[in-house]
Formats: structure tokens, sequence, C-alpha cells
């Protein structure tokens, strides 16, 4: 819960671009994103399981919930939208590399002037994004989570 309400609090709320949440798992996220007063309609979900898509349809029938992989985001974009953040669950650490490069490739494409906010349970490592053209911003600790968790803030590095 800690976790989540610190991914949510970071996303900012004077836009009104699209916040997309790859990896939505159970919710978590999406429950703090609502609560924190981001409008369901900006919303757009990514989750590859199954079983979880079926919970997050029955916990938000509001939200724009696509059953599919983040590495084919493009796929999924709405026409003539603009992202302002993707908060990102994807356990990058365990996904295969070619879907790694998909997703950052599909990231890098999306995220122009956005963020991307994602953690980490492994803060000692550097993370794929920041060797994978995005910068980190600013990252905080959630000591309260269990493992205590690292969130990141990544913005398109200018080339
Ligand atoms: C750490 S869990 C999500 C945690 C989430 N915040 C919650 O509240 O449960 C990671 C999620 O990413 C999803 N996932 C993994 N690879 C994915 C991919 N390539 N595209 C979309 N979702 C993916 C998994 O199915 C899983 O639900």
């Amino acid at each position: 819960m800690y976790l989540a309400q610190t991914m949510a609090a970071r996303v900012g709320h004077d836009k009104n671009g699209l916040i997309i949440e790859p990896g939505a798992g159970t919710g978590c996220v999406t429950g703090a994103l609502l609560k924190a007063g981001v409008a369901p309609e900006r919303l757009l979900i990514i989750e590859r399981s199954r079983s979880m898509v079926a919970l997050l349809r029955e916990k938000f029938p509001d939200i724009a919930i696509v059953h599919g992989d983040a590495a084919r985001l493009s796929a999924y974009f709405p026409q003539g939208k603009h992202v302002d953040c993707i908060v990102s669950s994807l356990p990058f650490a365990s996904l295969d590399a070619k879907t790694k490069g998909k997703i950052i490739a599909e990231m890098k494409k999306h995220v122009t002037d956005g963020k991307i906010l994602q953690f980490t349970y492994m803060p000692g490592s550097e993370h794929i994004l920041a060797r994978s053209g995005f910068t980190c911003v600013s990252a905080t600790t959630v000591w309260k989570n269990v493992p205590p968790a690292r969130v990141m803030e990544f913005a398109a590095r200018q080339e």
C-alpha cells in the first residue's frame, strides 16, 4: 500500500494526458491512482495475465484495460493521445531480453516529454531504463514496504 501510494503521489495532476499502467497485476497501484485523484478516463492498463485482467475489469469497470503485452504498446495506443506518465510495475529483472528491448523501444517512442515511474526491489543495481536512454531524475526508498522498494522517476534523455 505504501509503495502504491508513493507511486501515485508522483504522477502529477496538472495535466490531462494519458497515464499508462503496464503490469497492473491485482490493481494496488491503480486503486492508489484513483484515490489520489486521477480521472479513470486518463488511464490505460496493459496486463499480460488473463486472470489479472478479469480481476482488474471487475474492480475497475470505468478504466480501459487491455489484455496484452506491454511490448506491443503501439498496437493498443489510442490515436491522438499524449502520454504524461507510464506507471510501471513491470518486473524488468525477470523479463526475457527480447521483451525488455521491445518494451523499452515502445516507452521511448511514446514518452517524449512525459515520465516513467518504476519501482525496484534491487536498489543497489543500476536499472535497465537508466542504461537505455532514460535519466533517473528522482528516487525514493519506501522503507515501510516489505521488502523495501525504490521508486524511480525517469525522463527521456535529450540526445
Ligand atoms: C509485480 S506484478 C504487479 C504488481 C501490481 N502493482 C499489483 O498491484 O499487483 C507484475 C505484473 O506485470 C505483469 N506483466 C509481466 N510482463 C508483462 C508484459 N510484458 N506486459 C504486460 N504485463 C506484464 C504480470 O502479469 C504481473 O501482473
